[in-house]
Parts: structure tokens; sequence; C-alpha cells
């Protein structure tokens, strides 16, 4: 079960956190993994680990928020069975607090670089006749989260495109789903916490664990597990569908 054998994944921002561990699992399973980061050097960490543990990894340099990258290397890499749309990056910030350069740097990254990925995907997705895709989202695609508008208005969009891709090419044979995080331990967290709360990094990690009713944060293998479930054959029937991954933030946090 859960075997890649024979795919080929893209993977975005596969050089940290989750995208590491789903590129890392993803090639465990047999799957030829391709990470797009912004430099190879992001990238060169999982390349060292997934090629010492004997799996198949190239590394891209893109940014995913421009196009004609994204497309030029998706034509490079050719027809592909499975893209994680997973590249992603964080703002604090209300709405009267939120500048415009940092909200178009977010909608940027978080919401035109996942249409970006899509755009360029489906027609090598079509080579393979069909296949899936797994785009990260949140559970502030759910819930209201303090201090996190432009974040969340862009992973309501990932929610919201989700279901249209899902739905406009469900008769081509090709799944869409997204994942919902609550906080996830990876340098995209410890780095908000250093930044945002300098020398009170150890308390504000106990508090930020402590916000999920199990009493920690989870860790990338976690939902890379969830990430290969989806793309697997064995999840053929799921479409359309968003899986929160939260320690039981969405419902038990009352
Ligand atoms: N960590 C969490 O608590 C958490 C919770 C919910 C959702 N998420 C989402 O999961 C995804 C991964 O988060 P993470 O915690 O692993 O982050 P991370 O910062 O550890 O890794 C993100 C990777 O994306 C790459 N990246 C950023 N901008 C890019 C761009 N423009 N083009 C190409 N690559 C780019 C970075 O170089 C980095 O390697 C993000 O979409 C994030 O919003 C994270």
């Amino acid at each position: 079960m859960f075997s890649l054998q024979n795919k080929k994944a893209v993977v975005t921002g596969g050089g940290s956190g989750i995208g590491k561990a789903i590129s890392a699992l993803f090639a465990k399973q047999g799957a030829t993994v391709h990470i797009l980061e912004l430099t190879s050097d992001s990238a060169k960490d999982a390349v060292n680990e997934i090629t010492a543990n004997g799996g198949k990894v190239f590394s891209h340099e893109c940014n995913v928020a421009n196009q004609q990258e994204v497309l030029s290397i998706f034509e490079k890499i050719g027809a592909i069975t499975i893209l994680v749309n997973n590249a992603g990056i964080a703002h604090i910030g209300k709405v009267d607090t939120t500048a415009e350069a940092d909200f178009d740097r977010i909608m940027n990254v978080n919401v035109k670089g996942v249409y970006n990925c899509l755009h360029a995907a489906i027609p090598q997705l079509r080579k393979s006749n069909g296949g899936v895709i797994v785009n990260m989202a949140s559970i502030a695609s759910w819930v209201g989260i303090p201090d996190r508008f432009a974040y969340s208005t862009a992973k309501g969009a990932v929610m919201a495109m989700t279901l249209s891709v899902a739905k406009d090419y469900i008769e081509e044979n090709i799944r869409c789903n997204s994942i919902s995080p609550a906080r996830v331990h990876t340098p995209f967290v410890d780095g908000f916490i250093t930044k945002t709360y300098p020398g009170k990094e150890a308390e504000m990690f106990e508090k930020l664990s402590k916000s999920q009713p199990i009493g920690r944060m989870a860790q990338p293998d976690e939902v890379a597990a969830l990430a290969l479930y989806l793309c697997s054959d064995e999840a053929s029937f799921i479409t359309g569908s968003d899986y929160p991954i939260d320690g039981g933030f969405i419902k038990l946090n009352n």
C-alpha cells in the first residue's frame, strides 16, 4: 500500500519543513521527486538526504510567484503524476497593520504561486492521463486566527482554488485536495517566533504548542504521511476535500 513507484512528483518549497518531509517520504515510496525551491542552496539538504537514502530527486531553482520561471520548469520536467503546492510564507498583522507591499508579497507567493503551479501542471498531468494535486492550506482557511489577516486571506483562496480545480478536471482523472495543518514545528514557525517575540522564544513556543488541544505542535512527518495517503492510489475516491491535521485545533478549542 501507498507505493509511489513510477510516479513523478513536483513538490514546491521541498527544501524545508513540511515540503522536505513530503519530498523525502515520496522518494522513499518510489516516486521521482522534483523540488522547486527559491535557490539550489535551499534545496541542498533535502537533495543530499534523499540521494543518500537511495531516492530519485532533482531540484530546480524557481520562484513560484514568477509564471515564466514556473512554466519553463514544468515544460522541462514534462509529464507528471503528482503536484504538491506547498511553498508558502508567513505574515503577522491585522488588516489595519498590514502594509500594501506585505499584502502583495503574501498574495504573490501564497496565492499566485499556487495558481502558477496549477496552471503549469495541468498540461503535464494530462500527458499522464491524470494524477493528483495536494495544496497546502491551513487552519487559517477555516477559523479566525489572530493577527493573520493577509495569511488567512491567502489560505482561504488556496481552499477555494482546490474546489475549483477539483471540479474542473474531475473528468480528466485529476484529483485535487488540500491539507490544513495547525502549527507544525518547522523553520517557518521558529523563524516567526524569533522575529516576533525576541527574548521570549521558549515561552512563546510553549504557548503556541498548547494552542493545539493535543498539547504540542505537529511534526512535518505527520503532515507528510497525510500527503502520501492523498497522493496514493489508495485515496482514489477522494477529491474536492480539505483535511485538517490540527491536534483538535478547529473542533476542540472551546
Ligand atoms: N509550519 C506551520 O505551522 C504551518 C501551518 C499551516 C500551514 N503551513 C503551510 O505549509 C507550507 C510549508 O510551511 P513550512 O512550515 O514547511 O515552511 P518552511 O519555511 O519551513 O518551508 C517553506 C519552503 O518554501 C520555500 N519558498 C518560499 N517562498 C518560495 C517561492 N516564492 N518559490 C519557491 N519556494 C519558496 C522556502 O525556501 C522554504 O524552503 C506553507 O504553505 C505554510 O503556509 C505551515
